[in-house]
């Protein structure tokens, strides 16, 4: 692709347009080992070495991380009063990304952030069904007959019933610990579901969404970049 060095930069978080103009004006921008100049040159992204105060900025397109998302964080991509799971991803380098779906803000685990627009549309539509996996721990004894519920469809005040849910449990007891599959994302949709049963889910962690799984490795508040083969995979979600 053939973009204007301004834009280039810009892109990649140097700074805003009209900062960067200045920034390659003043002839802190080397293009190879060419001084450049003119915020209007034509950079390839794809073969063009780009160094900005000595340090070389390199283009993406687009960028994917999985974050574990710790709680009190906030799923969006800017408040005026509460942390987003955007501050989070310090290395970031665009601007335009976004997490794919929402959890929780009391809600921890996988969380994808990205800017392809593609991708996120093919995670959440609902004609898609991708799976989604929840780990949580519950008041309250969870029963074989809450897995056949679940598996039916349980009604949480929407105009139908959830589709079914594959509910495994990890432990019963006064707190039972639990692992939910769903294929939607209806607002608060494990917690309604366990409300329905006369539960109340106290912690929730996701730990898969389609073919991309949480490592237990990766800390909570931590992220990382997808691998390509990941990438591939979701894409074919
Ligand atoms: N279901 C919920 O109730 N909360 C979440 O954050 C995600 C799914």
């Amino acid at each position: 692709m053939r973009i204007r060095l301004d834009k280039y930069l810009a892109d990649m978080g140097i700074g805003t347009r009209s900062e960067v103009k200045r920034y390659i004006q003043k002839g802190m921008v080397l293009v190879g080992d060419e001084t450049i100049k003119k915020p209007e040159h034509k950079i390839n992204t794809d073969s063009d070495a780009v160094c900005f105060q000595n340090q070389l900025v390199g283009y993406e397109t687009e960028e994917y991380y999985l974050l574990n998302k710790p709680a009190g964080v906030v799923s969006a991509t800017s408040d005026k009063k509460e942390r987003t799971v955007l501050d989070l991803i310090e290395s970031k380098k665009r601007k335009d990304l976004f997490p794919v779906g929402r959890l929780d803000k009391d809600t921890e685990g996988l969380l994808l952030i990205t800017n392809d627009g593609d991708l996120c549309h093919r995670l959440l539509s609902p004609k898609k069904h991708v799976d989604k996996v929840y780990y949580a721990k519950v008041d309250g004894r969870v029963t074989e007959a809450d897995v056949i519920l679940f598996a039916k469809g349980v009604d949480i005040g929407e105009k139908e019933l959830t589709k079914p849910g594959q509910l495994v449990i990890r432990k019963s007891g006064d707190i039972s610990e639990i692992e939910l599959t769903i294929c939607e994302g209806k607002f608060h949709q494990v917690k309604r579901m366990f409300e329905a049963v006369q539960k109340k889910v106290i912690y929730l962690k996701r730990i898969r969404m389609g073919s991309l799984t949480l490592e237990e490795t990766l800390p909570v508040g931590e992220y990382r970049k997808l691998t390509q083969e990941e990438i591939r995979s979701l894409k074919e979600c």
